[in-house]
């Protein structure tokens, strides 16, 4: 239900809406959000370096009481990302430059989690998720996964190829230049005492970077000398307030021994002290206050970025969907995932697929695995199409007959993402004619495309990374057959039959009526059967 308010603010009430799967971006987002730990978790490796929340990977004794955590780096590193938005001239904010060494050498940015969190974020960008989109959830799954609120998560941040002009706030700086600071990134006076509450809720400053700020404090639990903003600092928690309310606290922008950098007490105390009281007084005023105000910070980007929409979980997902022509054999393979479930061996789950034909199949999925996410607060079931004791096995589909659309049946329940299905292209595929090796052969790629479809390109797609590491997609075409191979009575074969790197790995694209459309698992050359001599 919609309802338009007097001041014209659109409100949407009742349950959560999730977007309709397929939408490659989102799929790919959403996956990194919500498939943290466990299963089909491989590219989404984000949360196991916040889990335990004090884990600190990158001390040279990877020491428990270094006194530093991945998880504090990640929050501080998507500040000095987006700090740099100039809300006037849409110029800086989350672009992913802080990935860049020119920004990272600025004395502004002083201190090595920046580099810390880069090597991760490498691990999780893809063709579909930026650097930037990449920090902004390492970020957002420490803040969950350490006792924070949940934020609204957008995707779609774009990464800048130079560094943007200098501007996130240093502690020795004034308070006017604070709050002229945050005006600038988008945030008035009230604001900045969140964020700044929100974000040093973790972590502290290390001696090593800051030494007039924090001396060697000969702590054996704090062997990296860092002195915390809070007695909590690796849990989400109001302690930042409450400590300083209370006249406890040891945050050393607070309590250190030169004033001139003890802005965190010029910033708290800028309203008389008003706003951070309020935060003292309720940790749940806090929470929902910093997940507003974490969600701002990271959706701050350079203006003509268009962001997603907010990305809420797939109730019923499939995932990793993948074809393959076999011969007279169209193999389906796939997962689905029921999100917010635990194990259930009396749950039944159907999947039907329906053809071109109008006509109907139907399986039972058996149950594979579970993942979970947010420090252990979900759980998610995941099912494979034809899975055996023994592994995933394909369903055999009839190749004339197709598939246009999948719906599942939980527990007797129709999942068909209300009437429109779940939306299978089978335009295009590899064919398993496919092979590599065998001189003068080193490789061929054989594409089935449908009888009828006539796709206007068909090509192979690389992820090409530029050397500031933006991703791209490089297409090689395959030139159309001059006469028509058959694969079956329904597809017929374009191959690319010179390539000469068995190292090789690529999707399939294709161009059909305009539309481009991919498929989605990663294939490897070198998996394929030798060719024949
Ligand atoms: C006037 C504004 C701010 C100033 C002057 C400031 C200053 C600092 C300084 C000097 C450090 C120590 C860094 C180190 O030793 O490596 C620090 C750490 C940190 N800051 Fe801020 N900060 C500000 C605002 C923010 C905001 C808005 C956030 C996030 C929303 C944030 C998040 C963090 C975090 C999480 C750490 C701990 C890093 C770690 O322990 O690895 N800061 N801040
Ligand atoms: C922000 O952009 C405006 C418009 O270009 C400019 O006048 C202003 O100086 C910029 N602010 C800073 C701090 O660079
Ligand atoms: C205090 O900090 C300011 C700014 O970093 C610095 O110029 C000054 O020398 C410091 N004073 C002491 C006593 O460390
Ligand atoms: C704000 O709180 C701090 C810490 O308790 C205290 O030192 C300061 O006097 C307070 N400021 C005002 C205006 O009440
Ligand atoms: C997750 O499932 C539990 C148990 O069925 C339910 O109480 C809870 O509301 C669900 N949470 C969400 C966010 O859907
Ligand atoms: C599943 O297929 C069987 C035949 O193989 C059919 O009898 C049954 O009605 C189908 N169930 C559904 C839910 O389509
Ligand atoms: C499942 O896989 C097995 C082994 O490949 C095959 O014999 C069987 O026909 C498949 N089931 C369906 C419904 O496709
Ligand atoms: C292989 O052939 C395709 C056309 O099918 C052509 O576009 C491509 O440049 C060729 N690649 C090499 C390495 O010769």
């Amino acid at each position: 239900m919609v309802f338009r308010l007097a001041c014209g603010t659109l409100v949407f009430l009742g349950t959560a809406h999730a977007y309709v799967w397929p939408s490659p971006q989102l799929d790919a987002l959403e996956a990194v959000r919500f498939d943290q730990l466990g299963f089909n978790t491989l590219i989404a490796t984000l949360a196991t370096f916040v889990q335990p929340c004090n884990l600190f990977l990158f001390d040279p004794t990877i020491s428990p009481n270094s006194g530093r955590s991945d998880a504090a780096d990640w929050i501080r590193t998507a500040y000095h990302d987006a700090a740099t938005h100039n809300s006037t001239d849409g110029t800086g904010g989350m672009d992913g430059s802080i990935r860049l060494p020119e920004e990272q050498a600025r004395a502004e940015n002083a201190g090595n989690g920046f580099a810390n969190t880069m090597g991760i974020v490498l691990a999780v960008v893809d063709r579909y998720v930026s650097n930037a989109d990449a920090i902004a959830l390492g970020a957002l799954i420490a803040i969950e996964t350490c006792g924070g609120p949940e934020i609204a998560f957008r995707g779609g941040r774009v990464d800048a190829a130079v560094p943007n002009a200098p501007g996130v706030p240093a502690p020795e700086q004034d308070l006017d230049s604070h709050i002229a600071s945050f005006a600038r990134q988008g945030f008035t006076q009230t604001e900045m005492i969140g964020l700044v509450a929100c974000g040093h809720t973790f972590g502290g400053v290390q001696h090593s970077f800051f030494p007039n700020i924090v001396n060697v404090l000969n702590d054996p639990t704090s062997t990296d000398n860092v002195a915390h903003f809070d007695s909590t600092p690796v849990t989400f928690d109001n302690n930042v307030a409450a400590e300083y309310i209370s006249g406890t606290t040891t945050n050393p922008l607070v309590v250190g021994f030169n004033d001139t950098t003890n802005s965190d007490k010029r910033i708290f105390g800028s309203d008389g002290n008003a706003t951070i009281l309020s935060f003292a007084n309720s940790p749940d005023l806090f929470a929902s206050t910093c997940a507003d105000l974490f969600a701002r910070m990271l959706d701050t980007v350079p203006s003509g970025v268009e962001l997603t929409e907010v990305i809420k979980p797939l109730p019923v997902k499939p995932s990793s969907v993948n074809l393959i022509m076999d011969g007279d054999t169209l193999q389906l393979f796939g997962l689905v995932r029921l999100w917010n479930t635990t194990e259930d061996p009396t749950r039944t789950v159907r999947v039907i697929w329906h053809d071109h034909n109008g006509g109907t199949g139907n399986s039972t999925l058996n149950f594979v695995s579970t993942s979970s996410s947010t420090g252990g607060k979900y759980t998610a079931t995941w099912y494979g199409f034809n899975s055996t004791v023994f592994g995933l096995m394909p369903l055999l589909l009839d190749p004339v007959a197709g598939v246009k659309s999948l719906s599942f049946v939980v527990d007797g329940i129709l999942e068909d993402q209300g009437g429109l299905g779940f939306a299978i292209q089978d335009a295009f595929m590899l064919s398993q004619t496919s092979c590599q090796g065998g001189l003068p052969v080193i490789g061929r790629v054989d594409v089935a495309v449908r009888n009828g479809v006539n796709p206007s390109r068909v090509y192979l797609e690389q992820i090409n990374i530029d050397s500031v590491l933006r991703r791209s997609i490089t297409e090689i075409d395959i030139t159309p057959p001059s006469q028509l191979v058959a694969a079956n009575s329904a597809y017929s074969l374009w191959s690319m039959n010179n390539l000469t790197d068995q190292s090789m790995s690529f999707t399939i694209g294709a161009e059909i009526d305009g539309i481009k459309y991919s498929t989605t698992d990663v294939l490897y050359m070198f998996d394929f059967a030798p060719c024949p001599t």
